[in-house]
């Protein structure tokens, strides 16, 4: 029922010049679940996930979040929608000059100003924590830390605030087998344990079949099929199935974690 879900997506289109990079992409995501959008590369999987954040604007069609529908918000009930929303971006985006607490307390120093800094600081450890990383971690620099550690980081930034929605741009791409295996556990583990809905783009699948409770697979700017893990494992679609068999077939060429 589209009134349950916590993101509604309706008839998106959106064109860069003469470049159409979306067409009446229409899906929702009900509350608690997690809803995996696969696709080659330069499909407009980023580009849609940016919508609903509103870091882009749409040609056409809306974006809801709980119901509201975000492009006509005002600055402040967008400041409080997006709240509600924790991104972890492609490339971690931590800011390089902070150490890793302070990345992970910047949005409750922004957001919560009737808490202490203790408080504060406090709740960034607890989070840091959450994710598994090391209390070592927390005084040093993102430039010191390795790339799995960078994205744990990532994570714990976004679910600083206890967002009821989190939105992942690839979290998995670079990372090692293991590491990939454990970033999927603690997207699971903000499900089970926060109740969160997930919205993940990923073009690794076996992360896809092991987190989603839906699959959606953007092709030409449009969903071509979606369906349960059971279901997109069994699908006919030509397209789909290459897709599936390119981006399982390994070994896949890593990234080295050498600082790990
Ligand atoms: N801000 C932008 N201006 C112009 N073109 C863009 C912009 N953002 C994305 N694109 C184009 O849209 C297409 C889809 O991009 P993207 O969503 O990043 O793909 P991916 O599925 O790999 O995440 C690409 O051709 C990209 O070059
Ligand atoms: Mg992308």
């Amino acid at each position: 029922m589209a009134s349950m879900a916590a993101i509604s997506v309706e008839a998106l289109s959106k064109s860069f010049g003469s470049q159409q990079v979306l067409r009446e992409v229409t899906f929702s995501v009900p509350k608690g679940e997690t809803y995996c959008i696969i696709g080659g590369s330069g499909q407009g999987k980023s580009v849609l996930l940016k919508h609903v954040m509103r870091l882009l604007l749409p040609d056409s069609g809306t974006v809801r979040v709980n119901g509201e529908a975000i492009e006509s918000l005002s600055v402040e009930d967008l400041a409080r929608v997006r709240k509600k929303m924790g991104m972890v971006f492609q490339e971690s985006a931590l800011f390089d000059s902070m150490t890793c607490l302070e990345n992970v307390a910047f949005g409750l120093m922004m957001h919560r100003r009737d808490l202490s800094k203790g408080k504060i600081l406090e709740m960034a450890r607890e989070k840091l924590r959450l994710v598994g990383l090391p209390r070592t971690v927390e005084e040093k620099f993102p430039s010191q830390i390795s790339g799995g550690m960078k994205k744990r980081v990532g994570i714990a930034r976004a679910i600083a605030l206890s967002p009821e929605i989190l939105l992942y741009d690839e979290p998995t791409t670079g990372l090692d087998p293991v590491l990939s295996a454990s970033i999927d556990e603690l997207i699971g583990q903000m499900k089970a344990e926060l109740g969160v809905t997930s919205l993940v783009i990923t073009h690794d699948m076996s992360s896809a079949f092991r987190i989603a409770d839906r699959i959606l697979y953007l092709y030409g700017g449009e969903i071509r099929v979606s369906g349960t893990p059971a279901e997109i494992r069994e699908s006919k679609d030509p397209l789909l199935q290459q897709f599936i068999r390119g981006e399982t077939r390994g070994p896949i060429p890593v990234i080295p974690d050498e600082k790990a």
